[in-house]
């Protein structure tokens, strides 16, 4: 299964690259079904969530080959339009294949995606806006059967603004016939970078990065060489793992813009930042204070996916944190493990108290999910003595390498493979 095993208590200099966004390359691979040619997707990092994302579209009948790095799609031709549960449950965001396949083919045929990690994860928001377009969706045996061979742009209005469903919404619309108006869409970086995608291959998609978004339908589609933002949920795993142990670190090939709700509570917990244009340089003392509570939120808010980093960086500071979790119902199952290594944390429900403490002691801890199983190796990178954080495959679905990453900042941790 693998683990990581990490001596703590040394601080991090040096310099790494950071790598190309998992959340950005997902629905882009979803995308390039729709384009019909061939894709060179640059920056594209090596994870089995996109080894996933691969299968599926080698299932599907296309070319998915990794060349220098890049990953290349070729869907010139489809063969199918199902995905089998076993690859639906290898990836939860298999799900944004449905908007793509039902543009390409006017039918999709998907079990529903894997089990529960972080509480529910519905995706009626999702069916609703295809359904908007004009597709019909019936639900039987834990499958979906979705028909849309004439789909007809329309206003979709989403009431929570999911990052999925506004993915999905996108590229349904691209196979619907006129115009179609998204509102309280998603704002995240990664739709931008999908609607980037999409315009370089010929599509009308417009507003991304704001909360209405448009769609001009049936444009005809051809490949591109696409370059995916950084990985603004790494860059942060990164700079919380630099300010907890203390240190001087510098990424390369990141994107500040994108990280402001997590620089600021950096800065306020005693970090020094300075920000170039693809440049982050962090210097910490080691020994952080608390910061004003921390609410997870919509993006621009601060990411539900940076709330388990920041906290594991903030588990020795001075003072008392209190962590809101508000898009996810069961976000905190690294705050037990953490317990184990002598963190004071009080959970109840939506909020977690952290009260720093003085010492971290090593322990064996288990990941649970992704950044929860990535803030426990900077908790255990704190901590006194030798740990280990086992079930590593968690990990490697967002990060290329983390502990080859963290190595080269002078961390002294190691991946097994158990
Ligand atoms: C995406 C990201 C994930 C991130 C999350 C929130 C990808 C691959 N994943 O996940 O890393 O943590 O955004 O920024 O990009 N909801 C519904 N009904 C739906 C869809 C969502 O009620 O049909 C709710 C969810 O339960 C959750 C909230 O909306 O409370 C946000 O979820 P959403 O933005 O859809 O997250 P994901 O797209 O799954």
């Amino acid at each position: 299964m693998g683990s990581i095993t990490i001596e703590g208590g040394h601080r991090l200099s040096g310099e790494t690259v950071v790598q190309g966004a998992k959340n950005s390359v997902l629905p882009v691979l979803a995308a390039t079904l729709l384009c019909g040619g061939a894709c060179r997707i640059r920056r594209c990092p090596r994870l089995s969530d996109v080894d996933a994302a691969a299968d599926i579209l080698r299932y599907l009948g296309c070319r998915a080959d990794w060349e220098d790095g890049d990953l290349l799609v070729d869907s010139s031709v489809l063969t199918r339009c199902d995905i089998p549960q076993t690859l639906m449950r290898r990836m939860r965001s298999s799900v944004i294949f449905l908007g793509a396949i039902l543009a390409r083919c006017g039918w999709a045929e998907l079990s529903y995606p894997g089990g529960c990690e972080l509480g529910p994860r519905p995706i009626d928001l999702h069916l609703a806006a295809l359904r908007t377009l004009g597709a019909s969706i019936e639900e039987s045996g834990g499958k979906l059967y979705c028909q849309g061979r004439h789909l007809r742009g329309g206003q979709i209005v989403l009431a929570i603004p999911s990052v999925g469903a506004t993915e999905n919404a996108i590229l349904a619309a691209c196979g619907a016939e006129g115009v179609t108006v998204i509102t309280n869409a998603a704002r995240e970086p990664e739709i931008a970078d999908l609607q980037d995608f999409l315009c370089a291959c010929g599509a009308e998609v417009r507003g991304a990065g704001g909360s209405v978004i448009t769609v001009e339908g049936l444009k005809p589609l051809h490949g591109c060489v696409h370059r995916v933002i950084p990985d603004r949920i790494v860059t942060a795993t990164y700079l919380c793992a630099a300010a907890a142990c203390g240190g001087d670190i510098l990424l390369r090939g990141t994107d500040y813009r994108h990280l402001a709700t997590v620089t600021t509570a950096l800065q306020q917990a005693g970090c020094r930042i300075d920000c170039g244009e693809t440049d982050i340089r962090l210097r910490s003392e080691g020994r952080l204070q608390a910061v004003t509570p921390v609410r997870t939120a919509p993006y621009p808010g601060f990411p539900t996916d940076c709330q388990a980093v920041l906290m594991a960086a903030l588990l020795r500071s001075r003072g008392t944190t209190v962590f809101v979790e508000n898009i996810f119902e069961s976000r905190y199952r690294h705050a037990a493990e953490m317990q184990r290594m002598g963190a004071d944390i009080r959970v109840e429900g939506r909020v977690a108290v952290v009260c720093g403490v003085e010492r971290l002691h090593a322990a064996d801890v288990f990941a649970a999910d992704l950044r929860g199983g990535a803030a426990l190796v900077i908790a255990a990178l704190q901590a006194e003595g030798r740990s280990a954080v086992h079930q590593c495959r968690h990990i490697q679905r967002g990060y290329a390498d983390l502990a080859g990453d963290l190595a080269g900042l002078g961390a002294r941790v190691r991946q097994n493979t158990e």
